[in-house]
């Protein structure tokens, strides 16, 4: 299987004299990342590292429960939060087909439609709850605490409504929890009612999850290639393991935005696809490398209040929304591009007619070729402003590729935290808000904390 490519030339120092990374800086900092790396592998084991060993899985248990189930439903519905629901959301524009809810049950064949609520808004909850034929969905609720208020009350309200829709007795077989293996109320609830379960491995954290039941049993659901995605990973994992310094791709995409933010002072991280079906990998992205790298401690418990602004972006669409920003406000960023080497479909554009004379230059070229023109040229533009990109190229955007790029992300994560010295797997201020919230709403046991609240 072809590899991705990882390119940094634009990241460079160039000879107008821009700031931008030097060979000389490249050479003293290899050694940092060589022991950043080791220092994640060294730790493998302890702590929320289960996410490393993650690619070698067995895929068995999700695959033989789509088995048992194939035809049963014709929705499934994602219950879930931040690290519960953005991985499956970012599998799902990837890998399934574009408007994949609309095509016909032929079509679809023994697939469920797939709708993902990441959200309490009452509106959208309502409309969506409306359009489900409740006795012919699953609902998965996710949730590594099994406690989060948002996706709890999601599953309350979910729960009344296949009560009216297929009586309480029947509820359980509509339901399918993924949460941690002990620990959370819904841990508790799954057992009380008798509700098959996957465990959310208690060595791994949300945003960390998406190759755990997390995104893989919504991925196994819906048909797509699980398998494919570990292999991926798995052989991201390999490349990782091999090489070091600058040739080692997570250490190489770490170390450029760790160079980058604080030696040359651009903190903010936009990841850019050019390719629509990688949309919503920049959004789980924004998610890790925000929770895991925003901090206010470092890992000595000194104040740092440190951590790179994540952006998502989509190429071409935001040339025309956000690159004027990009080109000449603060030189503050540093862009990374995903682009893809080869598109599943091509679309010729026709040559215009004599009323269109001046569109004749698009006459005959593919989209795909306008979508590499326009990521080219806008690193390259962005260049002679002095503004730096790096580049990573999948094949193609398969399973393959996808789980890949994941992975690389996910080790990229790890090693920024060794980097930055901070604790990569909390995320304290998250607590505090899911600490407030249920103050607010009046949890036993947050009274206290209810009274300070303003
Ligand atoms: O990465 C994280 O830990 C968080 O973003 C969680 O995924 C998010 O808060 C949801 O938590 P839970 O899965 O416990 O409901």
């Amino acid at each position: 299987m072809d590899r991705l490519s990882f390119d940094m030339t634009r990241c460079m120092a160039d000879e107008r004299g821009h700031g931008g990374l030097s060979p000389k800086m490249l050479a003293t900092f290899a050694p940092r990342l060589t022991g950043a790396l080791r220092a994640v592998y060294d730790a493998a084991g302890t702590g929320m590292r289960g996410w490393i060993d993650l690619p070698r899985q067995d895929p068995r248990p999700f695959l033989d429960y789509r088995n048992e189930n194939a035809g049963r439903y014709d929705c499934l519905l994602v219950i879930g939060i931040g690290g519960s629901a953005l991985g499956i959301t970012a599998l799902a524009s990837a890998l399934l087909p574009f408007y994949y809810n609309e095509l016909s049950p032929e079509e679809r064949g023994t697939r469920p439609r797939l709708y993902v609520l990441d959200n309490v808004d009452p509106d959208e909850t309502t409309d969506l709850l409306n359009r489900l034929d409740l006795e012919r969905t699953l609902v998965n609720v996710i949730s590594k605490s099994g406690t989060t208020g948002e996706s709890m009350a999601g599953y309350l309200v979910v729960k009344e409504r296949l009560e009216a829709a297929v009586g309480a007795a029947a509820v359980k077989d509509h339901l399918v929890f993924t949460t941690d293996p002990a620990g959370g109320a819904l841990r508790r609830i799954g057992t009380t009612l008798g509700v098959p379960m996957f465990d959310l491995p208690a060595a791994v954290g949300g945003r960390f999850s998406v190759l755990t039941a997390v995104g893989l049993l919504p991925a196994a659901l819906t048909a797509m290639d699980v398998q494919g995605l570990l292999a991926g990973a798995s052989d991201m994992a390999d490349w990782i393991a091999g090489t070091e310094g600058w040739e080692n791709p997570a250490c190489a995409f770490a170390g450029v935005q760790f160079l980058e933010d604080t030696a040359l002072g651009r903190f903010v991280s936009v990841m850019m696809p050019y390719s629509a079906r990688l949309r919503d990998v920049a959004d789980w992205y924004r998610q890790l490398w925000a929770e895991s790298l925003g901090k206010a401690e470092d890992r000595q418990g000194r104040v740092v209040n440190t951590g790179p602004l994540p952006v998502k972006g989509l190429g071409v669409t935001d040339q025309h929304s956000q690159l004027q920003l990009y080109m000449e406000g603060p030189d503050d960023k540093i862009l990374t591009f995903l682009g893809v080497g080869e598109f599943a479909t091509e679309v010729i554009v026709p040559a215009p007619g004599p009323e269109a004379e001046e569109l004749a230059y698009l006459g005959g070229h593919t989209l795909a070729e306008l979508m590499a023109a326009e990521q080219r040229s806008t690193a390259w533009a962005l260049a002679q402003e002095g503004r730096p990109s790096l580049t990573i190229t999948v094949p193609r955007v398969d399973a393959f590729s996808v789980g890949a790029l994941l992975y690389l992300l996910e080790m990229a994560t790890a090693v920024a935290g060794e980097l930055y010295d901070v604790d990569a797997y909390n995320q304290p201020g998250v607590e505090l808000s899911k600490q407030a919230t249920y103050a607010l709403m009046g949890r036993p046991g947050f009274e206290a904390l209810a009274g300070e609240i303003s």
